[in-house]
């Protein structure tokens, strides 16, 4: 039996079709029941359902894509979008730490335990992340992942001042592009009837993209001894 036998990264959605509610409320059932270091929480995961497009369509415009603001790649760079984030149901974890000011004699052990608690929301959001996505998988549903964001204005827009956020998982009914013999791997988006970036299809597992060429083999990633 294999959960993920369909999963691709699904980044454009068929919103004509509505996502179960008793599929979201397993989901969240579960999520609940996730593990985490010392029951600490060092993360949290904020659903964004349908009704919240808004939000979600602010965060993919402005600053989810792979070079948020031009501050790396400088002006002109193709802007890469990530749909993921316009899923019919987004689950975005964001950090639940304070970061700490340390005085100059506990700095060192104020230092320690900051670095764990990144580690450990890092560690639970993933968890957490991989739990939602093989129940959803397994459920009939699409998702794909996204960390291609800037952490601090996405926690900002999502309402979250003091927190930062780790991961994003769409979740949904993605749009069906299996059939489409010659693929255009990427779809323009348009402000203002100005082309302003890509965001790629829904690449179907039978197609290779120049990204999952790069896979190594099962053997190298999954060692059996
Ligand atoms: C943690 C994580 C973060 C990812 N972030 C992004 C992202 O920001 N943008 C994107 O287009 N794909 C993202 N992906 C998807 C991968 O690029 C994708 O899995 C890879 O291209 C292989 O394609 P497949 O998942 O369809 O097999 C992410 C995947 C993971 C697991």
């Amino acid at each position: 039996m294999t959960y993920l036998e369909n999963r691709i990264t699904a980044r454009w959605w068929d919103y004509t079709r509505v996502v179960e509610k008793e599929k979201i409320d397993t989901i969240i059932e579960n999520l609940y029941r996730v593990p985490s270091k010392q029951c600490g929480y060092e993360q949290k995961c904020v659903i964004f359902g349908p009704n919240s497009y808004d939000i979600k369509k602010n965060i993919y415009d402005n600053y989810a894509w792979a070079d948020e603001n031009n501050k790396l790649l400088g002006p002109g760079v193709v802007k890469y979008f990530n749909g993921q984030l316009l899923a019919q149901y987004l689950f975005m974890w964001v950090t639940r730490y304070k970061e700490v000011d340390g005085t100059e004699e506990n700095w060192a052990i104020q230092k320690y335990r900051f670095e764990k608690r990144i580690q450990k929301a890092f560690l639970e959001s993933g968890i957490g992340a991989g739990v939602v996505m093989t129940i959803a998988e397994d459920l009939g549903l699409d998702t794909g992942f996204s960390i291609c964001f800037d952490s601090k204005n996405v926690a900002n827009a999502l309402g979250y001042t003091d927190e930062y956020a780790l991961v994003a998982l769409g979740v949904g009914y993605m749009q069906d592009h299996s059939d489409v013999s010659n693929p255009c791997l990427l779809k323009a988006v348009y402000h203002e009837n100005k082309i302003v970036g890509y965001d790629n299809y829904n690449i179907p597992q039978h197609l290779t993209d120049k990204i999952r060429k790069l896979k190594p083999s099962n053997e190298t990633i999954v060692e059996i001894r």
